[in-house]
């Protein structure tokens, strides 16, 4: 079968708000193992939407299929929408512990996974009492605690200083966890992926190599970017 070693596959997927907007449109995507894509797209053009789709949050017609060993990880465009615990060591513990991890590892490797996205210190803060950019760091901290296969990425640049992009951006090209990226930072988008899925309207439009699309006026242009 073609494209059998994908890891996540949406054929035809379409999702429609309860108040009629049309937010995604038979929708297909497919990503392999390892692979970065971009997900560019104006606002309101459905990205945020196809990442709940593909993370199944989202009862949508059509299909989206996942390799059972593959677990799946999304950070949220809004950290308010992912935070829930009472501490910020909770929230990544939450996880491990979740899949039996013993208490005294769990809280080590949470302090380390804290440590490595420069929330050290901040342990016993209340989630809520971090800036924007704390929060949106502590979301991918516990992105990355489940361990996944996939990760899936809503604007994870947004509210982050200068440093803390490149800081961002330095993690992501390390990982060895393939990603969807939805963002509007065309040059990172392009640092970072291979390939470009551009969304209008809730359909795809153009797909291709990130830096030929970020780099084709035309596109961008059509798709209000
Ligand atoms: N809870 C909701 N109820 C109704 N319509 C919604 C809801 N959330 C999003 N929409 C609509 O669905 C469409 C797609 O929204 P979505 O949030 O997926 O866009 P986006 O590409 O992520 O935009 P942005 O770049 O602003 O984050 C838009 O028309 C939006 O207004
Ligand atoms: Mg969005």
């Amino acid at each position: 079968m073609p494209g059998e070693s994908a890891l996540i596959a949406a054929e035809g997927v379409g999702y429609t708000f309860p108040d009629g907007v049309v937010a995604l449109d038979t929708v297909d995507l497919r990503v392999a193992a390892g692979e970065r894509v971009a997900l560019i797209g104006a606002n309101g053009a459905g990205k945020s939407t196809l990442l709940l789709a593909l993370a199944e949050l989202l009862p949508v017609a059509g299909k989206v299929s996942r390799d059972p060993g593959c677990r799946v990880a999304i950070v949220f465009q809004d950290p308010d929408d992912q935070l829930f615990m009472p501490s910020v060591i909770d929230e990544v513990a939450f996880a491990p512990l979740n899949r039996g991890v013993a208490k005294e590892e769990a809280r080590d490797r949470s302090l380390a996974a804290l440590e490595r996205f420069d929330l050290g210190g901040l342990e016993d803060r209340h989630p809520s009492a971090l800036s924007l950019g704390q929060r949106k760091r502590l979301c991918l901290a516990v992105a990355m605690a489940m361990e996944p296969g996939l990760l899936l990425l809503d604007e994870p640049f947004a509210g982050l200083d200068p440093a803390g992009c490149r800081d961002l951006a330095g993690w992501l090209r390390s990982l060895d966890t393939g990603f969807v990226l939805a963002t509007h930072n065309l040059p990172l988008a392009a640092e970072l992926t291979a390939r470009c899925v551009t969304l209008a309207g809730g359909r795809v439009g153009a797909e291709g190599p990130t830096a030929e699309i970020v780099a084709d006026a035309t596109t961008l242009r059509a798709l209000g970017l």
